[in-house]
């Protein structure tokens, strides 16, 4: 029997990490970030000089990263990442590179690579659609673009980080607009997902939800 992988999806900063952790630490699960090789891919191209179109030459970076996850702190080609990497200009780098056919497949690889025994949980924009496929569960999480805004700006105030809520709600919206409208991979909840939408959940409540899909699956 193949590795589980639960796979969860959707908008930015809809709270997915957060859950995705969590469940991944009741199950004793690894953990996916797939997000972070999208910034962290954005965060060496501004290091290299790369232009975020320059579609080859991004695809070149993307497969000659050397990522390495240690717990909460990442390193990038044997230097630790600071806190520059959730900031919102490397978000927005991001979701530009993102949008390449061929960064995509360079980064195709890399992403299923975490698939280890007991068992991985994954988030970001399509991991149960193109990445694992054959998820054991695929969720598709969301919340209101106001209340997104809003707990992005509450993680940042935490991190010491200066926003503002309309500037947030304005690159989520742009963000989401980018995500859904570009031609690799779109953002999309697909058929096959469950919709938790925690607009008005709390984390707890998100996690046992996951909880209980899986149980059912497993
Ligand atoms: O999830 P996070 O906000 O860290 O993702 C940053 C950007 O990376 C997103 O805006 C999205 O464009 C891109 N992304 C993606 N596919 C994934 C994960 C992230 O396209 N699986």
């Amino acid at each position: 029997q193949s590795v589980p992988v639960i796979a969860i999806d959707g908008p930015s900063a809809s709270g997915k990490g957060t859950v995705a952790q969590r469940v991944a630490n009741e199950l004793g699960f690894h953990y996916l970030d797939s997000g972070a090789l999208y910034r962290l891919l954005a965060t060496a191209a501004m290091r290299d000089g790369v232009a975020l179109d320059d579609e080859v030459a991004l695809a070149g970076l993307a497969s000659r990263m050397d990522i390495v996850f240690k717990g909460e702190q990442i390193w990038l080609d044997g230097a630790p990442v600071g806190d520059e990497l959730r900031g919102e200009a490397c978000a927005a780098g991001a979701s530009k590179v993102a949008a390449l056919h061929q960064v995509r497949a360079a980064l195709l690889a890399k992403q299923r690579d975490f698939r280890k025994a007991p068992g991985l949980v994954t988030d970001g924009r399509d991991m149960g659609s193109v990445v694992f496929p054959d998820a054991t569960l695929k969720i598709f999480l969301t919340a209101s673009a106001q209340i997104r805004a809003e707990r992005r700006y509450k993680q940042l105030k935490e991190k010491g980080m200066d926003a503002k809520i309309a500037d947030l709600l304005q690159d989520i919206r742009a963000r989401d607009e980018r995500d859904t409208q570009r031609s690799a991979a779109p953002l999309q909840q697909y058929p096959d997902a469950s919709l938790l939408d925690t607009t008005t959940l709390d984390v707890d409540q998100a996690v046992k939800f996951v909880l209980n899909g899986y149980q059912c699956k497993a």
